[in-house]
């Protein structure tokens, strides 16, 4: 199989004991989004044109949540031995690849696709056998640590476990990405052993032994601290959740949008949102929701996945939304739960008014017309449609399968047309 270069190798077979978790590490969500699905944006963003993932343990969910994505070859690592173990296990599916590979890990979704494109191209400048990108940090726990020469020049990485105490203070550190040179690297990856703290085959060897072997080796300091948080522990994972809502805020603040509180507000990755639209405090928004331009949203609102709120809608207080799309103008200012619904322009939705979209198996649709008016506490038991102009008075209970007329007005329980009751008497 011919494959197109670069190629980029992300670890992602271990279990991450730290994490205390049946799940595989990768796959712990950050704003809404398994880490590993970051990792991958960046190696692609950066240039790699293939993507290796290595997989072990729960491997079936790793693979499940990146069936989504194209030119990803999954090589699977039975045992976890270690990093360096983890990329020797590609070598059969590189076997006729020849130039550069980059090698990340999945566990740093903070990574950006910028500093690892100035890698590969400083590689190919270059033509070094090993580049790695290394990190200044404040606190360096946990990572591998950059040793050089007086001169300043590369000699090897240490690990923090195998770290004399003079070493342990050096705060430039391996953020393991790498970029090799194929087929060197495989030489090197024959050579080490594990002789170390874990008994482990180290990755972190490999550029040490390339060096050794007369081949030219380069650390670049091309990195940031918060490019390069690891998430070893659910403590990271809040660390890493937080700068990444502070990068999707930052974000949709440059795009327009007003946020009021951003440490009180939580928006998903992959959340859009339109310009002068106003996100009030203790808002959260989770999945995959449009939001339009001008709209205002919360204080206290929950938009979950497949919300669309067209322009100008304003969703406020206790109001949550699911499943629905909701037209322009409408508003549903305090303490609504619309699921499954279509609501047109326009619509008042007053308070306390709730589609009842579950039968306890079925999730069922509420249609709602332009300019419908809701009173309070109003419940619509799904499937039910509502025709343009309708007027549902305060505390009607529409019942499944009611289809309201255009112009209607219905109250009571169950909700009966105003118009119908007097043809009655
Ligand atoms: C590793 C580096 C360390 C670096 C740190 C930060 C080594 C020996 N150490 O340590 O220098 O500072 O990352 O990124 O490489 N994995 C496998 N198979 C294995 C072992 C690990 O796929 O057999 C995967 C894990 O799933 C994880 C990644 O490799 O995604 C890194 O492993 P982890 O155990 O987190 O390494 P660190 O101890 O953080
Ligand atoms: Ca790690």
């Amino acid at each position: 199989m011919s494959l197109h270069g670069p190629v980029a190798i992300i670890l992602a077979a271990g279990q991450g004991k730290r994490m205390k978790s049946d799940k595989a590490k990768v796959l712990h969500e950050v704003c809404g989004r398994p880490m590993i699905g970051y990792v991958v944006d960046a190696a692609r963003g950066a240039g790699a044109r293939t993507i290796i993932v290595v997989i072990g343990y729960a491997a079936a969910q790793v693979l499940e949540s990146l069936h989504d994505e194209p030119n990803i070859l999954f090589v699977t690592q039975s045992e976890q031995l270690g990093t360096g173990h983890a990329v020797k296990i590609c070598r059969a599916i590189l076997a006729d690849y020849q130039g550069p590979v980059m090698v990340l890990v999945g566990d740093e979704p903070l990574l950006r696709p910028e500093p690892l494109a100035d890698l590969l191209a400083r590689q190919e400048h270059d033509q070094a056998a090993c580049l790695l990108g290394t990190a200044k940090v404040h606190d360096p726990m946990g990572f591998g640590r950059i040793l050089r020469d007086s001169a300043g020049r590369f000699l090897r990485i240490v690990e923090e476990r195998d770290c004399a105490p003079e070493e342990k203070a050096i705060r430039e550190v391996n953020p393991s990405c790498y970029v090799f040179q194929l087929p060197l690297l495989w030489d090197a990856l024959d050579q080490i052993g594990t002789s170390n703290a874990q008994h482990e085959y180290y990755l972190t060897d490999a550029p040490e032994r390339l060096l050794a072997m007369g081949h030219k080796v380069m650390a670049l300091n091309v990195l940031r601290a918060d490019d390069i948080l690891g998430v070893n522990t659910r403590q990271h994972l809040a660390q890493a959740t937080t700068v990444m809502q502070a990068r999707i805020q930052d974000h949709w603040m440059t795009e327009g949008v007003t946020i009021v509180d951003p440490h009180n507000t939580y928006i998903d990755g992959r959340a859009t949102i339109g310009r002068d639209t106003v996100i009030h405090p203790f808002t959260v928004i989770s999945g995959q929701v449009k939001i339009g331009a001008g709209c205002q949203v919360g204080p206290f609102a929950h938009l979950r996945d497949g919300t669309v709120l067209e322009n100008d809608v304003e969703v406020g207080a206790f109001v949550e939304v699911s499943r629905s799309h909701i037209d322009s103008g409408t508003i549903a200012r305090h303490l609504a739960y619309l699921g499954n619904a279509s609501v047109g322009r326009d619509v008042n939705v007053g308070a306390g008014t709730i589609t009842a979209n579950f039968d306890g198996s079925r999730k069922h649709e509420t249609k709602i017309g332009d300019r419908v008016r809701i009173g309070a506490g109003a419940v619509m038991v799904a499937p039910v449609a509502i025709g343009h102009d309708a007027v549902i008075g305060a505390g009607a209970v529409i019942t499944r399968g009611k289809h309201i007329k255009s112009g209607d007005t219905v109250v009571g329980v169950p909700a009966r047309s105003l118009s119908a009751r007097t043809d009655d008497r």
